[in-house]
């Protein structure tokens, strides 16, 4: 049980419902019936997917949470010092692991008075909320349950400058046209002078390091990638053979992108009760299931004047692997 004071510290608002199950149907509905199949990377993460996910980022191929933190552990402090900023708006907040460095350093900088996560995996944002406000006295938490592409209308408006954070380099997962999209809408929710956008981006690298980073040995990424599967079966009343689907990841020169698919490995038919629908595969024909974007400065500073958004500062790790970038809006 939580003590009083610290549940009148905590509100969570879910606006997931029938209606996502809704959009899954769709997403599947869509994206197995075109020429070219493909499911969007949002419905990966149920329980089990969410905790493959926690797995991936202790792998050693997986880099980019180790260099994403270990610029926040550097540099955590002087973000707070420069913003000054009272809320934290975290988009795709997860576990909100390295997010503490964040929080601790506003905290410490004694300007931090509410944590606003968003995250489609409902107990991983109750979890965190309850966890947050017994390691932070004072902090109000108002956690959103929902997908950041459809419910940001949602995030409760500002009384304090605010940080809106997009860790992890998800903002990747996006396709190019509606990254830029995404990232006018995540500008509405800053104000000019006062408030900042602090955002992921993993780096263009040597895509045998990508490559290994997305195809670890311990098979790890392989199962996250098979779990969307999982997903529609259990949603859906799908009947897919996971196992029947080998975890393809490489990356595409001409885009600077991670491709991973799933290539089912003889032809079958697969039925999916809930659309009423039956989907054929070929033998070998693959489906794909994340794109995620790897980044240059032109690539990171295009994206984000389209946005009307000007870079204040880019940290990178010392490897440079990974960019941290933040950036507000032009006056
Ligand atoms: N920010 C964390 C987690 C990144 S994994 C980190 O940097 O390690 C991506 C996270 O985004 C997951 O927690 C997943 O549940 C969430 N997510 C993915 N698509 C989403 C969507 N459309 N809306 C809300 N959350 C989403
Ligand atoms: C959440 N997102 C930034 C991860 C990525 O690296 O694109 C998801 C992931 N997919 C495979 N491994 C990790």
């Amino acid at each position: 049980m939580m003590p009083v004071n610290q549940a009148d510290q905590v509100v969570v608002h879910t606006y997931l419902g029938p209606s996502d199950e809704r959009s899954l149907a769709d997403d599947v509905l869509d994206g197995l019936t075109k020429p070219f199949k493909e499911l969007p990377p949002k419905h990966f993460y149920d329980a089990r997917g969410a905790e493959l996910f926690d797995r991936i980022c202790e792998l050693p191929e997986y880099y980019p949470t180790r260099a994403e933190r270990a610029i926040l552990e550097e540099r955590s402090a002087d973000i707070a010092a420069l913003t000054g900023a009272g809320e934290l708006v975290e988009l795709g907040s997860g576990t909100a692991a390295k997010t503490r460095l964040l929080l601790s350093a506003l905290y410490d900088g004694g300007t931090l008075r509410r944590y606003v996560p968003i995250d489609v995996t409902e107990r991983m944002v109750r979890d965190c909320a309850e966890a947050l406000v017994g390691e932070y006295p004072g902090l109000a938490v108002h956690g959103i349950v929902g997908d950041f592409e459809r419910h940001l209308a949602h995030v409760p408006p500002p009384d304090v400058p605010r940080i809106v954070a997009f860790l992890g380099g998800t903002i990747g997962n996006f396709t190019p046209g509606s990254r830029r999209r995404f990232l006018r809408r995540l500008a509405k929710l800053l104000r000019p002078g006062q408030d900042f956008l602090l955002l992921g981006t993993d780096l263009v690298k040597d895509p045998s390091v990508l490559e290994a980073a997305y195809d670890d040995r311990a098979g790890v990424t392989a199962d996250f990638n098979r779990n969307v599967l999982r997903v529609v079966n259990r949603e859906l009343g799908a009947d897919f053979d996971v196992d029947a689907f080998e975890h393809v990841a490489f990356f595409d020169h001409e885009r600077e992108w991670i491709e991973m698919r799933l290539r089912a490995q003889r032809r079958m038919t697969v039925r999916i009760a809930a659309l009423d629908l039956e989907i054929e595969f070929a033998a070998r024909e693959e489906l794909r299931t994340e794109i995620s974007a790897k980044f240059t400065p032109e690539r990171l500073s295009g994206d984000l004047a389209a946005a009307g958004l000007e870079l204040v500062d880019v940290l990178t790790d010392p490897d440079e692997r990974f960019a941290l970038s933040l950036s507000a809006p032009r006056q």
